[in-house]
């Protein structure tokens, strides 16, 4: 939006936290609140944006170095007004600001542009308002008797009669920079908390007859703020039905859409189908058709068409051909690629492992910086020995070739391909294509008459 600036507040202590992390570190859904929050300013294509930053100021800054925020410190917290007053500097003369809290997470760019919109480049000024059953502790947004907007009382200065209002301040505006260069120095701090309040612009503006313009918020999820641990946990579960109730509008399967958690981004063709307890992180794409079953954690991710990932598989910065099907208990970790129709089953590990099309690795395996050609079988219990102790080396197996069960392939090693591994084998040079390659402790002794350990009495 054109000339608008942000304003983020974000210098409150957090002390109810009761943690070392500052409070707008403090992730939701895998990424730091004050992080939400400046995405809404990204989505409204601010021209510039300001974080008023306080307790753990360094911390902060530098989880966001990458970001493109300038930083203005309020040494002591002395007020919302006062808070503004210290980004002050930073605001062009003309524009328009939209003042945010770095501990609201889940507001909707939508409801911010619509606020900006109703004031426009006028000189006015537009507030969130929320309508609460029980407004304790918030601002309450008193009117005359012909509905206009007077001023904002808080909870600590109001009186009986102005407490009673439901009406209140989710401390969310947006005010023309001209209005906020006028008024911020008027500010005085003669009430209860001997703060100066953002609040009082409010009055300022009332008795110069600025037009005052109020927007109600419906839910009040995206005007609530975290304090302590319950609403962080509360926000996190009300931003995973938000997700799961989006997907499920774009033709996904959720089992139960309460026992989803996406901490990332999810791109997903149709019918695709979630069990429940699956956790994505990063980036994940899934393809037509995926099935991705109960317990499953996908980490940067991309999944072809048809994929089935079966119970309690964990995926991590891999990628999987169409068609294949992975676990129960099959754990990817990060570089491994797999072809088309490949099949991988329990207790089998991979890393950095590339499989081609068609291979199948059905049970218990390890497969570390191996390069595995198309229809290769390995049987249960093949291990690439891939670490000497100081470096890694890479196993290489050509196309149709088979592993023997329990058999180790010391790397760095070579199976050409359509070779056949004996099971038992310890490989320790090239195997070559087509032919059977063997090696064990030589003859299988039987010693009759035997007798088996008994138990001392
Ligand atoms: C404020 C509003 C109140 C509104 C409520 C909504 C004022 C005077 N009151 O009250 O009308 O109903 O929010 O939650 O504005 N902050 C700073 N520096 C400061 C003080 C605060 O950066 O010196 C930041 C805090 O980190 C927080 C936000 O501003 O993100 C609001 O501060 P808080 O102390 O929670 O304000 P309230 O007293 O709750
Ligand atoms: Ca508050």
């Amino acid at each position: 939006m054109q000339d608008l600036s942000v304003v983020v507040l974000a210098a409150g202590k957090g002390t109810r936290m009761k943690s070392r992390l500052p409070k707008v570190l403090q992730p939701l859904a895998g990424r730091p609140l004050l992080a939400h929050v400046l995405d809404a300013a990204v989505a409204l294509e601010a021209t510039g944006v300001t974080v008023v930053y306080g307790h753990g100021g360094e911390e902060v800054r530098a989880r966001f170095a990458a970001a493109a925020v300038e930083w203005v410190e309020q040494a002591e917290q002395r007020g919302t007004g006062h808070a503004v007053q210290v980004a002050l500097p930073r605001l062009p003369a003309q524009g328009r600001t939209l003042i945010l809290y770095g501990d609201v997470p889940l507001i909707r760019p939508q409801t911010l542009r619509q606020l900006v919109d109703v004031v426009g480049d006028g000189r006015s000024l537009a507030l969130l308002t929320l309508e609460l059953a029980d407004p304790t502790g918030y601002g309450r947004i008193l009117r005359d008797a012909r509905g206009r907007v007077q001023r904002i009382v808080e909870q600590k200065d109001g009186s009986a009669e102005e407490l009673a209002v439901r009406e209140v301040n989710t401390g969310i505006f947006c005010v023309p920079n001209a209005l906020l260069h006028e008024w911020l120095p008027k500010l005085r701090n003669d009430n209860k908390q001997g703060e100066y309040y953002l609040t009082d612009i409010v009055g300022l503006a009332a008795a110069e007859g600025v037009a005052i313009h109020t927007l109600a918020v419906r839910q009040a999820w995206e005007v609530e703020g975290v304090n302590d641990k319950l609403q962080l946990a509360a926000l996190e579960r009300q931003h995973q039905r938000n997700n799961a109730e989006a997907l499920m509008r774009g033709g996904v399967t959720l089992l139960d859409p309460a026992r989803f958690d996406l901490r990332g981004t999810l791109e997903h063709g149709q019918d695709v189908e979630i069990d429940i307890n699956v956790v994505i992180e990063g980036q994940v794409r899934l393809g037509h058709g995926v099935k991705i079953g109960p317990n499953v954690l996908l980490r940067n991710a991309v999944l072809g068409d048809g994929v089935v990932i079966k119970a309690n598989t964990v995926i991590e910065d891999s990628e999987i051909g169409a068609g294949s099907d992975l676990g129960p208990f099959a754990r990817l970790r990060p570089g491994s690629v797999l072809g088309e129709g490949v099949h991988v089953g329990n207790f089998v590990e991979l890393k950095k492992a590339r499989l081609g099309k068609g291979a199948k690795a059905g049970h218990l395996a390890y497969l570390g910086d191996a390069e595995i050609g198309e229809r290769v079988n390995v049987s249960a219990g093949v291990i690439t020995c891939n670490y000497d102790g100081a470096n890694k080396h890479v196993t290489t197996i050509g196309d149709d070739a088979f592993i023997g069960t329990d058999s180790q392939l010391v790397a760095p090693v070579t199976i050409e391909r359509g070779a056949y591994v004996a099971a038992g084998s310890t490989i320790t040079r090239t195997a070559p294509a087509d032919a059977l390659t063997i090696c064990r402790a030589r003859d299988q002794k039987s010693i009759p008459g035997w007798k088996r350990p008994v138990k001392k009495k």
